[in-house]
């Protein structure tokens, strides 16, 4: 990358911690684009799904995701030219994300399609190797955590507001799923970069989280 190459702010951090709300809202204080890196895994498992392709079939799920036919347009998303937005948000599709994103191949498959969202004047960009792989040379690197207990309260209150009901249990479990899964894979595993500030969340609300990530980049030298 380039030294005038626009900025970058990386938001990464596990399922369920906030770091989608907060970099979507400091993407929108700042008039920056933003890149929810974690739907392109989705869309990748919600194709899968529906081409019958295995998760485990690294190579097959690869090809999917190259001739992946995708489109961002404000909050929504499509898959082959149908509206997706919903569908990637099923449990099934969550779970399948994080089985499709162990494989190298497909990962690969996804750098290009990340990297092209940043444009000027600015990204934000959330997932979980923002700051350690699809962009090193991000200006800020937050890295987003909160307990599992709050990650799972969290995401039980939303599911509940949408009229899904599950119990705290199987949230909870599948978060620490996911975490094991994202955590333990070797191609980009989830971890916070080297220069990648901690900010835990499990006591500040979303506003706080979303004026220290603000604060971090008004402080980060050009
Ligand atoms: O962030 P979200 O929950 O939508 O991501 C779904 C799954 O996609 C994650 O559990 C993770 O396995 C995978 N993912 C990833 N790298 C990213 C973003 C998401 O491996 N940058």
């Amino acid at each position: 990358m380039t030294a005038d190459a626009p900025v970058v702010i990386a938001v990464d951090g596990p399922a369920a911690s906030g770091k989608g709300t907060i970099a979507a809202a400091v993407a929108r204080a700042l008039g920056f684009h933003y890149l929810d890196s974690g739907a392109l895994y989705r869309l990748v498992a919600l194709k899968a799904l529906r081409a019958g392709t295995p998760f485990a079939d690294g190579g097959a799920v690869a090809a999917l995701a190259r001739a992946l036919d995708v489109r961002f347009d404000g909050g929504s998303v499509s898959l082959d030219g149908a509206d997706a937005t919903a569908a990637i948000r099923a449990e099934a599709v969550s779970a399948g994300a994080s089985e499709v994103a162990v494989h190298a191949a497909v990962r690969q498959a996804l750098i290009d399609r990340q990297r092209a969202f940043r444009r000027p004047p600015g990204l934000v960009a959330d997932g979980r190797d923002m700051g350690t792989v699809v962009f090193p040379d991000a200006r800020v690197k937050a890295f987003v955590t909160a307990s599992a207990d709050e990650r799972a309260r969290r995401r039980h209150k939303q599911l509940i507001a949408k009229g899904i009901s599950v119990t705290m249990d199987s949230l909870l479990r599948d978060i620490r799923e996911r975490d094991a899964r994202d955590a333990g894979r070797a191609a980009a595993p989830l971890k916070p970069a080297d220069d990648a500030v901690l900010l835990d969340t499990t006591n500040l609300t979303i506003d706080e989280a979303v004026a220290r990530v603000l604060a971090l980049y008004r402080a980060a030298p050009a």
